[in-house]
């Protein structure tokens, strides 16, 4: 039987019976049919798609373009998924008309089944905004790329009283703008833990500890395949990067010896056939 979509109903009945909802990100078909086969509850196609796919150091380059060929591709891979789009760099920071705009052309273009983008009370307008439009927001707050110049960095967030106190406000204004549930990026476990206690709605982690309502990890993290640095919450579960390099050398060693294609990969004349274009060629 096919896995059944959760619903932002499911998804609050989780919090509220304390199950952790697992997700990651995905940002081709193939990716995204596994991720449905292995029981993900959520996949988001996040512009780290930037950096996992096109090579850029950061997010910001990401266009809403190619945000949405990539949801096409989950979509299509993941069905029965709940889908989230990350609204790229400068698709909703300019004004709240162009924020409703660009969520809008996820859903329509893409079919994803919610949209997430980064920032705390200065979002809170283009969270109203879309949510008012009628579809579901996902706030990000903590380390958010995005802005990581503003945030010196890819660094850890939250680590001091007054920056946690700030991240706890930043979250009830994102819940009371109307989002229907929180990302929180590289933050300390306790302080994680106070946000997902004082919010009804879902409160998510990645690299924010065990005190959350679900985890989200990065594909090529989990898989091995991102090779430019290891943010230190990840853990890695295979080393496809290294298999893949040593599956791609074998095969440069077997065509240059002549070992493939072996007889079972070639096709076959149809009997008597050889014999006749021989003649063929004589005449
Ligand atoms: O783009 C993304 O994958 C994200 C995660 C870093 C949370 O937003």
């Amino acid at each position: 039987m096919s896995k059944k979509k959760l619903s932002r109903i499911q998804l609050d009945q989780m919090k509220a019976e304390r199950k952790t909802a697992v997700w990651i990100t995905a940002y081709d078909y193939w990716t995204a049919s596994f991720a449905e086969e292995a029981g993900m509850d959520m996949i988001l196609v996040g512009d780290s798609l930037g950096m996992c796919i096109y090579g850029y150091s950061g997010t910001v380059p990401v266009t809403m373009d190619q945000c949405i060929y990539h949801c096409e591709g989950v979509r299509r891979g993941a069905p029965n998924t709940f889908i989230i789009g990350d609204m790229p760099f400068l698709s909703y920071q300019v004004s709240v008309e162009e924020a409703v705009r660009n969520a809008g052309r996820f859903h329509k273009e893409a079919a994803v089944d919610a949209i997430k983008l980064e920032g705390g009370k200065r979002v809170c307008p283009q969270i109203k905004a879309i949510a008012d439009g009628g579809m579901l927001v996902m706030g990000h707050i903590g380390l958010t790329p995005q802005s990581s110049g503003q945030q010196g960095g890819f660094k850890a967030q939250g680590r001091n009283a007054d920056a946690a106190k700030e991240l706890i406000e930043d979250a009830q204004a994102i819940e009371e703008a109307g989002a229907f549930a929180l990302l929180v990026e590289a933050v300390p476990p306790e302080v994680c833990g106070i946000i997902r206690d004082t919010l009804k709605i879902p409160v998510y982690s990645i690299g924010a500890g065990v005190e959350a309502d679900g985890q989200l990890m990065i594909c090529s993290d989990v898989l091995g395949i991102f090779q430019a640095f290891t943010p230190k919450f990840v853990k890695k579960y295979e080393n496809l990067g290294a298999k893949t390099v040593d599956a791609f050398k074998n095969y440069v060693a077997d065509a240059r010896n002549k070992e493939f294609p072996a007889d079972e990969h070639t096709y076959k004349m149809i009997d008597g056939e050889m014999e006749k274009l021989q003649n063929l060629l004589k005449q």
